[in-house]
């Protein structure tokens, strides 16, 4: 709930991708912030203002005033009001205008008086978007301090597909949930290294030595120490997952020496290592540059894999933590006791592959974690992300009282 308690704005312009916004207010709502819409007169034809009015339970302004009985909607009360303003969908056309000053509807005149930061998630066809005077406005508005949430590629609603999709009300939201963690998270200013999932070691262009590491640990610990607003380097083996906080770096490997070199050149800006790869603890020792022709049976050779934990271990200094894990099937403590003492750990996350929904390829895990003082605490069945949290709280307790 990193935007509890926050008072957001949400702008709407006359987009296809305004069909959106309701989703987008929902995001916020469900992340704690209070929402208010304000609307340009052409987003009305796109997504009704009953709609956004009923999910940000709150009415939506589009004039200066209510022709009604004429009472004034102030721009400067909405922009002292919220914490974040976000144009979303921001069209070519309130792009040009947020660029040149003008001031011709009340979303307008609400930007050019906002003291808070701003966001634009802009959104048109892909002629549109690059355009030199698009490009201009875009690079003009970013100068000028406007967060500006990328479109994505993809179908348009012109029927042509590339850059212009607005950028998904999920990740919108997470992208201002960064920047308020960056700026008021706990771990803020704190830089992480994380390995995670499978490496993969080359036999021959077609085959490879893997595992059936997902990621989904060592992705769910990034998210944790992102949304504390910790800058995190995430060094991923082959996964089908994808890093959802803007506060994540994910440097993509394949194979463990490539594992290694990545982690390496990270490590010494960083403040700490939470190591979950599961790295290959063999490699064949030639890959084949063909493919290898079946003629009965073939050996490959396998050589050792470094230990990356064990060589961060081994450039830690005093001020660095480094956390690993270790999955055993049986004499489990003294085996993790060993690990932790060889690797020069702070702490190590044990689990079983004795415990039902522990380890590998499930959304779920039972660890106990163990420190080097000898502490131990076993911790209940859990999702992955609950016990991230457990393994980020670890983290910091140790971090402070590393300093
Ligand atoms: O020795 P073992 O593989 O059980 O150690 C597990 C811990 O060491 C994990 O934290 C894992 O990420 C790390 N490790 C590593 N490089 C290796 C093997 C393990 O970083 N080659």
């Amino acid at each position: 709930m990193q935007l509890k308690g926050k008072h957001i704005l949400v702008g709407v312009t006359g987009g296809i991708a305004a069909y959106k916004t309701p989703m987008l207010v929902r995001e916020f709502v469900r992340r704690g912030a209070e929402v208010k819409v304000v609307m340009t007169p052409m987003a009305r034809q796109f997504v009704t203002p009953l709609t956004l009015a009923t999910v940000s339970k709150n009415p939506i302004v589009v004039d200066f005033f209510d022709p009604e009985n004429g009472q004034w909607n102030s721009h400067v009360s909405l922009g002292t009001w919220t914490d974040a303003y976000v144009i979303a969908p921001a069209t070519a056309n309130t792009l040009a205008k947020m660029a040149n000053g003008m001031a011709d509807n009340l979303l307008l005149t609400t930007y050019l008086s906002a003291r808070c930061v701003v966001f634009a998630a802009p959104a048109m066809d892909l002629d549109m978007m690059s355009h030199p005077a698009t490009v201009k406005n875009i690079e003009t508005l970013r100068e000028r301090g406007v967060e500006i949430i990328e479109a994505a590629e993809g179908e348009l609603a012109s029927g042509l597909s590339g850059k212009g999709r607005m950028a998904e009300p999920q990740d919108i939201a997470y992208g201002v949930e960064s920047y308020f963690a960056r700026r008021e998270g706990s771990m803020r200013g704190r830089r992480i290294l994380v390995t995670a999932g499978p490496t993969y070691e080359k036999i021959d262009p077609v085959r490879f030595i893997g595992n059936y590491s997902s990621g989904k640990m060592g992705y769910a610990i990034a998210e944790e120490l992102g949304s504390r607003g910790a800058n995190v380097v995430l060094v991923s083996g082959p996964v089908k997952m994808s890093a959802r906080s803007t506060n994540i770096e994910v440097v993509k490997v394949e194979s463990a020496k490539q594992m290694l070199a990545a982690a390496q050149s990270a490590f010494g800006e960083c403040d700490a290592a939470i190591m979950t790869a599961a790295v290959a603890d063999f490699a064949p020792e030639e890959v084949a540059d063909q493919k290898i022709k079946r003629h009965g049976d073939y050996t490959i050779k396998l050589v050792a894999n470094p230990d990356i934990a064990a060589e961060l271990g081994r450039m830690k200094t005093g001020r660095q933590v480094i956390a690993g894990f270790a999955l055993e099937t049986n004499d489990e403590m003294r085996n993790a006791h060993g690990k932790l003492e060889k690797k020069n750990m702070d702490f190590i996350v044990l689990n079983s592959l004795a415990d039902k929904g522990a380890g590998f390829m499930t959304d779920t895990n039972k660890v106990t974690i163990i420190e080097k003082d000898g502490t131990t605490t076993p911790y209940p069945l859990k999702s992955k992300s609950d016990v991230a949290i457990d393994i980020v709280d670890t983290l910091e307790r140790t971090m402070s009282s590393t300093k």
